[in-house]
């Protein structure tokens, strides 16, 4: 019989020989140990040692009712004795039925339509698709490009990558689809000089681009424009005030979709079950995934208007896109007893009622030379981190590479956080926590940031 010691030796030796761990340097668990997470419950995972942490990350972004929920692995286990697996390529089945529904439900405005997906890359590969072909067969063939902003992540296969603003994750794997063009993001904190005074001018500068963008590029070749609500990559950049007012006008005049990409955004993340909920728009697709099972099993999907089924409504017209395991029996029944769960417990409710707690308790720590802005909303936020705070000054790629991969990521996870150091724009932590976290979770999290900071800033 082995010692739960020999089995923890095994299974570092076996994750370093045959797993390939996603978006890691693998030569950095050379010498240290692979973290193997084996169980969670409500706002914490354990690890193989039996330490606990606390997901600020919700696992990325996923964990939405935290981990350890009986009733939706009973709902996967139920569903998986009934009926484990039947495509939607000709042929429905109960739960997706009754989730389209559900999801055309809780959707802003008239999106009554789900394509379903596996993941979120997925979804927007999909969207795309689904924007060429539309215009394809409403007598716009030419209208095929995308647009999208500086350093925003859309997923990473070769359609979604296109259209992903990350220019290190996209070089490796070019030549890329063609059509991907980029602009400006909202990040107010690094808002050109010209505009840093008021931020609502700012937010009609970065949408008037998109309007540039369009005419630069020609209106009949552009196809749609991917925004997320509040912009992960850079550390969540929320929308200035009039932003997407003034991107929904540009998109009407230039006959061009507007998608809300809600992979992370939707299913209470913003503190409502989608993000152009919050912001007041509406798009013509959202495109959403993580959340929508709170990672109990994979799902993701998009939601489309009406008037975008209906040439494919009639006639022989077929959207030509399927995927085998999109709108999986299990994950259908998983999404439906998650989306319980969001009622039974007024989920987004308690994300309304304690975000301003979240955001008031991690302002604590501006007082650290560190800390530079703290931005974001609901219970998604980043705090940039910078070696001067007045003149704004970031730090040069080794300080950052010394900082974020030589001791951040190593120190908060060894002192108990969940959460992401990241450098993909500006140096910032990401914090994600699941939606029943509350003040004690916030004093944690600011407990552990606080000393680990503190600490950082004496190595720089
Ligand atoms: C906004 C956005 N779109 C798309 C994706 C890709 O999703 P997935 O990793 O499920 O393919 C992500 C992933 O984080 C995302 O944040």
């Amino acid at each position: 019989m082995t010692s739960s010691l020999d089995a923890i030796a095994n299974a570092q030796e076996a994750a370093k020989r045959n797993l390939w761990l996603h978006f890691t340097r693998m030569s950095s668990y050379a010498e240290g140990e692979v973290p193997v997470i084996v169980r969670g419950s409500g706002a914490y995972v354990y690890d193989q040692h039996g330490r606990r942490y606390l997901d600020g990350l919700s696992g990325l972004f996923v964990s939405q009712v935290g981990h350890g929920r009986a009733e939706i692995a009973e709902a996967a286990a139920r569903q998986a004795s009934e009926l484990a697996y039947f495509p939607l390529w000709s042929y429905a089945h109960p739960k997706a039925i009754e989730l389209a529904a559900r999801l055309a439900e809780l959707a802003p405005g008239d999106l009554n339509r789900v394509f379903f997906t596996t993941s979120g890359s997925e979804a927007v590969e999909s969207a795309w698709k689904l924007a060429k072909q539309y215009f394809k067969l409403t007598g716009q063939p030419g209208k095929y490009k995308v647009i999208s902003r500086d350093i925003a992540y859309h997923g990473t296969s070769m359609g979604a990558l296109a259209i992903t603003g990350l220019a290190d994750i996209k070089h490796p794997f070019e030549p890329l689809v063609p059509g991907g063009v980029r602009v400006p993001n909202t990040n107010f904190y690094r808002a050109p000089d010209f505009l840093s005074g008021d931020e609502a001018e700012f937010g009609q500068w970065a949408a008037d681009e998109i309007e540039r963008a369009i005419l630069r590029e020609g209106p009949s070749s552009v196809a749609a424009v991917f925004l997320e609500p509040v912009q992960n990559s850079g550390g969540c950049f929320p929308p200035p005030p009039g932003y997407f007012q003034r991107v929904r006008e540009i998109c009407d005049t230039y006959d061009v979709l507007l998608v809300s990409d809600e992979v992370i955004c939707a299913f209470g993340r913003l503190g409502y079950y989608f993000g152009a909920e919050r912001y007041g728009y509406q798009p013509d697709i959202i495109t959403f995934a993580k959340g929508v099972t709170s990672g109990y099993s994979p799902l993701g999907g998009m939601m489309v208007r009406d008037a975008l089924m209906e040439p494919f409504s009639t006639g022989t017209a077929t959207f030509l896109h399927g995927i085998t395991f999109a709108g999986h029996p299990v994950s259908s029944a998983v999404a439906l007893a998650n989306l319980d769960i969001f009622e039974k417990e007024d989920l987004l409710g308690n994300v309304r009622a304690n975000e301003g707690a979240f955001r008031a308790t991690l302002e604590r720590l501006y007082d650290l030379p560190i800390v530079g802005d703290i931005r974001g909303a609901g219970y998604f936020y980043g705090i940039e981190m910078v070696k001067d705070k007045v003149t704004r000054e970031t730090f040069t790629d080794d300080e950052s590479e010394r900082l974020l991969r030589g001791f951040l990521s190593h120190a908060l996870f060894d002192a108990g956080l969940v959460c992401r150091a990241d450098d993909r724009g500006d140096p910032v932590i990401q914090l994600a926590p699941p939606l029943i976290c509350g003040q004690e979770h916030f004093d944690e999290i600011e407990r552990i940031l606080r000393e680990v900071l503190t600490e950082a800033w004496t190595r720089i």
